[in-house]
């Protein structure tokens, strides 16, 4: 029996292990799985609602860290990461993307001598001011399996010396669970209140520190943006860090602008279903999120990323994706382009097929074998 901790910290982790939690689901008499849930999300509509819309178990264990410096979160996870650990003996830890949970628990487990999964690794941004990437290079040089969404993370990976026995190319589990959800999401209405059609506004996330946590940068894309709501309304589920920076900078005025052509439509931040169901019927998504840019790219929905670079550059070679960077022109200029076009080529990355997570409970399986 292989006994695995599967680790879960905030909202995008959520919708990464749901798939790999079904696909162990099919295994009962050959894996023995635990979910922890660190707590560095902990809002409901930052966690809790996740688990209802995915129809995932409860974690079987809460570490409640919340929130705090990256060195205090970090610390906090390991501390007590280290002793359920110790409760339990875990064969495998398996961590997914590349938030301070991933890393602070790969360090913990190996430090035991536990093996450790690493769920969409190799992605890289090569922009050390991003703390995901410090925390992307440390967790990959400690895995001892990498789990791959594209070929492109493959080569990262062995650029940087990664014996190439540990890499697996799976596909993408984010992807696995939009394909799972996609029909039941078509099907929602728009939150209540909303006042937008199909196909005749925007979505926007925004919660990058670089974007978020500089007045002065906000300013630039508050004004943007603002721009553009004059011809699209923008509907802009806030995100925690992003809501506190606004007040804090006495920003609110920018978010208050609303029409019924246009204006910002401001709300909390939604449900994986709603959320998917906003995107797929979306004219263009605006994020500096990781993972909507893969979303908007099997969607086919036109994504203007606000970020100077991304660590998903098969999204803007195959996909509908660009990368503007976060000053007022460039972003204009991006959504009138996309505002202008009848529609984008696309294509879907390999592997982005739903069935991700068998393959890598396949990988463990077949390793577990030997
Ligand atoms: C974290 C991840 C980021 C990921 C994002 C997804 C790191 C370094 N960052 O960023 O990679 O893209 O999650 O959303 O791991 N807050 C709440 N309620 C919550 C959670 C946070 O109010 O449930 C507020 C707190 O004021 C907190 C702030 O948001 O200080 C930032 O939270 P934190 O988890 O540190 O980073 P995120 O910006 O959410
Ligand atoms: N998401 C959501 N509701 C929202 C905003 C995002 O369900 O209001 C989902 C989105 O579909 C994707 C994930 O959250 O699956 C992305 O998380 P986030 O942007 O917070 O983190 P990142 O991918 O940048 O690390």
């Amino acid at each position: 029996m292989l006994k695995v901790i599967n680790v879960v910290g905030a909202r995008p982790n959520f919708m990464k292990i749901a798939p790999v939690i079904d696909a162990m689901n099919r295994f009962p008499e050959r894996i023995e799985h635990y979910l922890v849930h660190t707590g560095q999300h902990y809002d409901r509509k930052m966690s809790k609602a996740f688990f209802e819309d995915l129809g995932m178990p409860r974690p079987d264990i809460d570490l409640e860290v919340g929130s705090g410096t990256h060195a205090e979160q970090t610390g906090k996870v390991m501390m007590a990461f280290e002793k359920v650990c110790g409760d339990l003996a875990p064969d495998l830890v398996v961590v997914v993307g590349d938030v301070n949970s991933t890393m602070a628990c790969t360090i913990t487990a190996k430090k035991l001598g536990i093996r450790v999964a690493h769920v969409e690794a190799g992605l890289r941004s090569r922009d050390m001011a991003m703390p995901e990437e410090i925390n992307r290079l440390c967790t990959d040089v400690l895995c001892d399996f990498l789990f791959t969404t594209d070929i492109l993370a493959d080569r990262n990976l062995i650029r940087e010396g990664v014996p190439e026995e540990k890499i697996h190319f799976v596909g993408n589990v984010m992807i696995d669970t939009l394909l799972k959800h996609s029909e039941r999401a078509s099907k929602l209405k728009f939150p209540d209140g909303l006042n937008v059609k199909p196909g005749e506004y925007a979505v926007l996330t925004l919660h990058r520190p670089s974007n978020v946590d500089d007045r002065d940068t906000l300013v630039g894309v508050l004004e943007a943006l603002s721009r553009v709501s004059e011809s699209l309304p923008i509907v802009f589920p806030i995100h925690p860090r992003t809501e506190k920076m606004v007040r804090r900078f006495g920003l609110q005025h920018y978010l208050e602008k609303q029409s019924p052509s246009g204006g910002f439509r401001l709300i909390e931040p939604v449900g994986y279903l709603d959320f998917l169901h906003l995107n797929m019927n979306a004219k263009m998504i605006l994020t500096d999120s990781g993972g909507i840019q893969e979303e908007a790219t099997v969607l086919g929905v036109p994504c203007i990323t606000l970020r100077f670079n991304t660590e998903r550059p098969i999204t803007c070679e195959m996909g509908t994706n660009v990368i503007v960077g976060n000053r007022k022109e460039d972003i204009l200029s991006a959504a009138e382009r996309v505002l202008a076009e009848p529609g984008r080529e696309y294509q879907v990355p390999d592997r982005w097929d739903g069935r991700a997570a068998d393959r890598i409970v396949q990988v463990l399986l077949d390793h577990d074998a030997q």
